[in-house]
């Protein structure tokens, strides 16, 4: 036992002076978000919004049952994501009122729910558009130079990893009021060409390690099965999801011309795929139910309509890939993450 333990020690050692030879820094100070509700942790709290859910049953699997404006049973991407990269186990919301200049160090999300890359989007829904997430980003690094230094807000914005995700919220409802303006492929594409344009704004920040997701595949979300998929057949909405994938096929290859263009590593991560073939093949996961949430009857129920006067939310959340009719349980959201992530997250070591 003690010679293994010896011999585990001596490999991580090799490892860590093979990384330090090569010059590589491979710290990652921080991990900074911008988006929707994949990834907001509590920015809507405080804001007059339908789409809030600082409220149970929201957060009923997260530490201490508490219902922190995750839309989800427990924690969500933004938090799995920077307890893979070491720096915490979940990742604050900028907007918290609580937050200490300290506990801006490791990082923070700025993503609010509902907010899309059409500002449309956080208009309508009384959200925080992507486009004054990056004007709160500027203040959090002003507060970083004001309490640690010129030094230390240089570092987190060149070596922290920045991730973005948004589109679906556009997508699934903008569009609709968008449609006298825009045909479905020229509304994906107007959303892949703000997408790029919000990764150059970062980029003139000075990140220069930055993700963006794909678009999801959201016309299979319950929702849109009981919105638009048949009364009986519940299926996916097949030209939401056709939409969806004309963004992703926009995205990609723009955001590999990015990175060969400017300097920094940035890169498209792609989640379509894999949460499109966990809903074909919940089973193959460990789920059992794919179509409808754990939420009350699971097939409209979201935001306030997901509350705990519904008598009907399921007692394990983990058999369930919809937490909401909108939004992933804690345990696809670590399935995709686990399945993914790793993948990508090489890239920024
Ligand atoms: C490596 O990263 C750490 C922590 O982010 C930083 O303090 C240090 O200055 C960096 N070293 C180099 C050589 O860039
Ligand atoms: C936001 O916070 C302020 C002060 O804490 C409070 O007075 C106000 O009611 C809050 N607004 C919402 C919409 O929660
Ligand atoms: C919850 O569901 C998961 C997935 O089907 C299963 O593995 C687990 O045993 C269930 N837990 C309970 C307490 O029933």
């Amino acid at each position: 036992m003690k010679f293994q333990m010896l011999w585990l020690t001596l490999v991580l050692l090799a490892i860590e002076a093979t990384s330090t030879a090569q010059g590589k820094n491979t710290t990652i100070p921080a991990l900074i978000v911008f988006g929707d509700s994949i990834m907001d942790t509590g920015n809507n709290n405080n804001l007059s919004t339908p789409l809030k859910c600082n409220f149970p049953p929201y957060g009923k699997d997260f530490p201490g049952g508490s219902a922190t404006g995750r839309f989800s049973d427990g924690r969500v991407p933004s938090d799995i994501i920077a307890e893979k990269l070491g720096l915490a186990k979940t990742l604050p919301a900028y907007m918290n009122p609580n937050l200490k200049p300290k506990d801006l160090l490791k990082g923070v999300t700025f993503a609010s729910g509902g907010t899309g890359y059409d500002p449309l989007t956080a208009q309508i829904m009384s959200v925080i558009s992507v486009w004054d997430q990056l004007t709160y980003f500027k203040k959090y690094i002003s507060t970083i130079k004001k309490h640690f230094g010129e030094e230390k807000a240089k570092d987190i914005v060149e070596n922290s990893l920045f991730l973005v995700v948004s589109s679906s919220n556009d997508l699934a409802h903008t569009y609709l009021s968008r449609a006298n303006r825009y045909d479905r492929t020229s509304y994906a594409n107007f959303l892949a060409d703000s997408a790029v344009k919000f990764v150059r704004e970062l980029h003139k920040l000075g990140a220069r390690k930055i993700g963006v997701f794909s678009a999801v595949p959201v016309g299979c979300v319950p929702l849109q099965r009981t919105v638009f998929g048949g009364f009986l057949t519940r299926g996916c909405n097949q030209p939401l999801n056709t939409m969806a994938k004309q963004f992703n096929s926009k995205l990609s290859p723009a955001l590999d011309s990015l990175d060969k263009e400017l300097d920094g590593v940035i890169f498209y991560i792609d989640i379509y795929d894999t949460l499109f073939d966990m809903i074909q093949h919940p089973k193959k996961y460990g789920f059992e139910v794919a179509n409808k949430g754990c939420c009350g009857l699971g097939t409209l129920e979201i935001s306030y309509l997901c509350n705990s006067l519904n008598p009907f939310t399921c007692s394990n959340s983990s058999a369930y890939i919809f937490w909401d009719s909108y939004h992933p349980t804690e345990r696809a959201y670590q399935v995709i993450v686990d399945n993914l992530l790793e993948k990508y997250l090489s890239k920024v070591y």
